[in-house]
């Protein structure tokens, strides 16, 4: 260990750099940055400026996902690439976000580098610090692609959904100046990446509630994103007798509430289904619905029910849909296994919380992070941040600056007692 830690001026100085990355956004009033907007290039911008302030060599990998790289002891420019401990988060949002949603792992990864720039300190390992673009998938029907290119687990198939606008992802990454041929180089050898680490808030109430500033994330729920398309008869809402119509909206309505009727039956499983984008064709006040799309989001700790659930959830919608005239088809286009973070770098965020003083409680994560993508690549663990009041994915987000700093402080000691032979073999 290097010296005392100056927490209050370590969260200080993450509050400062969330509020500039907060400072752009694609809408005036509220902050939204989208995956591949000019925004995103902007805050990777000033991202890849932070990492070159703190001595690391800054890179951009074929899906936008800014790297820093802080070498090892000994590393000479141009060798052959070192192995490196992997610390990063996301910088997009979803639409009307919070500012410390991923912003926290990114800035926290820099400032454990600058403290380490500034103590003179350099490891047996390179340090990577990783700002990946798309983690929210609230542009592309995807989700963590940038985190999986990095993984070498990226679909080529992707490439070619659309945003609200028509724009395939292909398009989007050529107006970023991204070569969407390129992908495949985004991946990093196994033998590269020693393990991934990311700071994230909480976004649940269980550190308020335990009175504990941070935790250590046990594992990572699975997730659906399933596309729920219903198809009915456009008709005049003035004329066509209820009893005979054939409206979309309302079957799709109905199917929403089965969704969140086979969640609540499954709460053991921490299950938990979301609507949250529906589009009503062809959207006219005097029209009966024809055809309307919404994305089912369904979560569980852990695999089995929610396939089960997604099964059960599939037969109650098409017989809905039977009932009342309409038609049903599925896509799921994301489907991420439950992910467990590995035990000895749990143990490790723990040690060093405890030579904090800080008694890091651990606890389950409902919300997705990129850690489930790096887990195909390497092991990788997470520290949560508590949260005002559980809140996110809203702009009432909150986590105050003595706890960030005690997550930060967490990092700079995980970093400086990492011990890649502590890795299980196998
Ligand atoms: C990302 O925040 C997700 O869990 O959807
Ligand atoms: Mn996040
Ligand atoms: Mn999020």
């Amino acid at each position: 260990m290097t010296g005392t830690l100056d927490i209050e001026r370590l969260g200080r100085r993450a509050e400062a750099m969330i509020e500039e990355l907060a400072a752009i956004s694609e809408e005036p009033d509220r902050l939204t940055r989208r995956f591949l907007t000019p925004e995103h290039k902007r805050a990777a911008h000033l991202v890849a400026q932070w990492m070159a302030e703190a001595t690391m060599v800054t890179s951009e990998d074929a899906l936008g996902t800014v790297r820093g790289h802080y070498a090892a002891q000994g590393e000479t420019a141009g060798a052959n690439a070192v192995p490196r401990l992997l610390v990063g988060s996301h910088i997009d949002t979803v639409i009307n976000a919070g500012k410390y949603d991923g912003m926290l792992g990114v800035v926290a990864g820099i400032l454990a580098i600058e403290h380490f720039r500034d103590a003179g300190r350099r490891f047996p390992f390179a340090v990577d610090v990783l700002a990946f673009g798309d983690e929210e998938g609230s542009r592309f029907p995807t989700v963590l692609s940038s985190s999986a290119a990095l993984a070498g687990t990226f679909e080529p198939r992707w490439l070619d959904g659309t945003d609200r606008d028509g724009i395939t992802l292909r398009q989007a990454m050529q107006d970023y100046g991204l070569d969407p041929g390129a992908v495949g180089t985004a991946a990093m050898a196994r033998d590269e990446a020693l393990a991934y680490v990311e700071i994230h808030i909480e976004q649940g109430p269980v550190l308020e509630r335990a009175n504990q500033p941070i935790g250590v994330v046990t594992s990572i729920a699975g997730q659906y994103r399933t596309r729920v398309t219903v198809g009915g008869m456009a008709g005049h809402a003035g004329t066509v007798p209820m009893p005979i119509r054939q409206d979309a909206l309302l079957a799709a309505a109905e199917m929403a509430l089965a969704a969140e009727a086979i969640a609540k039956a499954r709460h053991e499983a921490a299950m938990v289904a979301t609507v949250g984008q529906m589009t009503i064709n062809p959207g006219a006040i005097n029209v009966i619905p024809d055809r309307v799309a919404f994305v089912l989001d369904l979560r569980a700790s852990s695999d089995a029910p929610r396939m089960e659930a997604l099964v059960l959830f599939q037969k109650r919608a098409e017989a809905i849909a039977a009932a009342r005239g309409c038609t049903v088809a599925f896509e799921t286009y994301h489907d991420c296994p439950t992910a467990g973070c590995a035990p000895w770098l749990q143990d490790g965020l723990v040690q060093a919380a405890t030579a904090l003083g800080i008694d890091a409680p651990r606890l389950v994560s409902g919300a997705g992070h990129d850690g489930q993508s790096m887990a195909r690549l390497t092991d990788f663990a997470m520290i949560f941040v508590r949260c005002k009041g559980g809140i996110s994915h809203n702009p009432a987000e909150f986590s105050t600056s003595a706890d960030m700093g005690a997550a930060v402080a967490t990092l700079i000691r995980f970093i400086e007692g990492f011990d890649p032979a502590r890795r299980p073999a196998g």
